[in-house]
């Protein structure tokens, strides 16, 4: 297959090598809050026809959509048909992460020929297995589940002043809000608890005024929109930070690409099925985070060529994959080069996870159970 890359509007070059493998980690698509977002607010569990937590409607066409588009860039190359022996994909455990992975592949594999089974409504669809780990840390697909000491002790630190700034710059909003909302206190702990209120705007629900109200020359809502873009970034966004909560996923890609180029495995498409904190930590992990929300179903490809080249792309918005660079290589970056530069940042095993989190009982070398409350979205 030939691939045309505009590189600048001045000039054009064909790029002749072949996708040998691709790799691709979504976010789940749109969905309910986890709660009622604040005491006061009118939308309880009956406006959200499958409950608290889960997929939406909106959301599970969006996973379709993803697998459509994963079909149209990648059915002439590595996924021409389901193949078992090609094709992995892994969910969390979570309910919203392994139905997007469904609607991924409802999208990405409708039947075709002789795998047609039934002639009505449902000839668009076949089932696929999904691979998950009920019950387990998921350490690979919601680190931020993972207990981790040594994170929680550098998060604190970095986080402990811009926490202080920020209670101190909204202290004035803060408490309006508590008044408004309801909730006991507001702070820089919980203040994401209202972004819940961005998922009712997703579904066009009708809200009081007072979100529209304006403080210090910007809406209330827009605040809270930017106070969770500071905190949730907050817990990636150092080497450190990234390499406890990302560099477990790091190696799982890096990992595939060297299994598959000395042969032991066949398969060479990897799709995972996760969430908006995964996804962060990743992408800070690689050190190319563009310091944005994941949006929903927002997906991460890694591509591996027949010229021993690696292009990493972040596909965000509806139809356009951004191609990314990891500082020290080109986009279209050597395969010994890409693995090269992001040997620091890699955990090559979960032992490793968890020696390096202080969790690790060389006695048992059983692993602490997950307990930590930060959410995930
Ligand atoms: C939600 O609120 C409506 C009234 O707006 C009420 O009829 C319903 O029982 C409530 N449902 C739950 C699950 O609390
Ligand atoms: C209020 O506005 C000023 C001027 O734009 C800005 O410097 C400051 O950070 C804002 N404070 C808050 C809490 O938004
Ligand atoms: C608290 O909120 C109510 C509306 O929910 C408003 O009528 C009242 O004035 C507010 N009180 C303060 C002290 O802001
Ligand atoms: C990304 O790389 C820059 C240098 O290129 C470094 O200063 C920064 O700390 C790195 N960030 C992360 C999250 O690794
Ligand atoms: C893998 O198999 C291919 C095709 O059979 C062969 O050309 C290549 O040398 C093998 N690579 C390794 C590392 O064994
Ligand atoms: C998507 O990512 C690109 C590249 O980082 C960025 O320019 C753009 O603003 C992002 N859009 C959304 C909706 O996140
Ligand atoms: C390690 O595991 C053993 C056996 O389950 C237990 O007795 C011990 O307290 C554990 N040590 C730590 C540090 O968790």
């Amino acid at each position: 297959m030939i691939r045309i890359l505009l590189l600048s509007s001045m000039f054009t070059y064909v790029y002749g090598a072949n996708l040998i493998m691709m790799q691709a980690i979504w976010r789940h698509g749109d969905r309910a809050p986890g709660d009622l977002p604040y005491p006061k607010d009118r939308y309880n569990e009956t406006y959200w026809p499958r409950g608290w937590d889960q997929l939406t409607n909106k959301g599970i066409w969006q996973s379709v959509e993803l697998g459509i588009w994963l079909r149209q860039r990648y059915g002439a190359t590595v996924l021409p048909i389901f193949n078992k022996d090609k094709v992995f994909i892994l969910s969390s455990d979570s309910e919203r992460a392994i139905e997007t992975a469904q609607g991924v592949s409802a999208g990405l594999f409708p039947p075709v020929d002789d795998r047609v089974w039934e002639s009505s409504y449902l000839r668009y669809w076949q089932p696929t297995p999904i691979q998950t780990a009920y019950g387990t840390i998921d350490a690979l697909l919601r680190p931020t589940k993972v207990d981790c000491p040594a994170y929680d002790l550098a998060n604190e630190q970095e986080e402990s002043p811009i926490a202080a700034q920020i209670n101190s710059e909204y202290g004035q909003m803060f408490k309006w809000l508590q008044n408004t909302t309801g909730m006991e206190s507001i702070d820089f702990w919980n203040i994401n608890d209202l972004y819940d209120i961005q998922r009712e705007l997703d579904h066009n629900m009708p809200q009081p005024s007072w979100l529209n109200q304006v403080f210090n020359g910007t809406t209330i809502m827009d605040h809270i929109r930017e106070l969770k873009r500071i905190t949730r970034n907050q817990e990636f966004n150092s080497p450190t930070k990234a390499k406890f909560r990302g560099g477990y996923l790091v190696n799982e890609f890096l990992k595939n690409m060297e299994d598959f180029k000395a042969n032991k495995t066949e398969k060479n498409v990897m799709m995972y099925s996760s969430h908006d904190g995964t996804l962060s930590a990743l992408l800070y992990a690689l050190n190319v985070s563009n310091d944005q929300l994941v949006p929903y179903t927002a997906t991460v490809l890694f591509e591996l060529y027949d010229d021993d080249t690696v292009q990493l792309f972040y596909k965000n918005t509806t139809g356009t994959a951004y191609p990314l660079a990891i500082p020290g290589c080109l986009q279209i970056c050597p395969y010994s080069n890409f693995l090269a530069l992001l040997e620091n940042v890699r955990v090559r095993s979960l032992d490793a996870l968890y020696s390096l989190c202080g969790t690790y009982n060389s006695s048992t070398s059983s692993r602490a159970v997950a307990t930590t409350t930060t959410p995930h979205s």
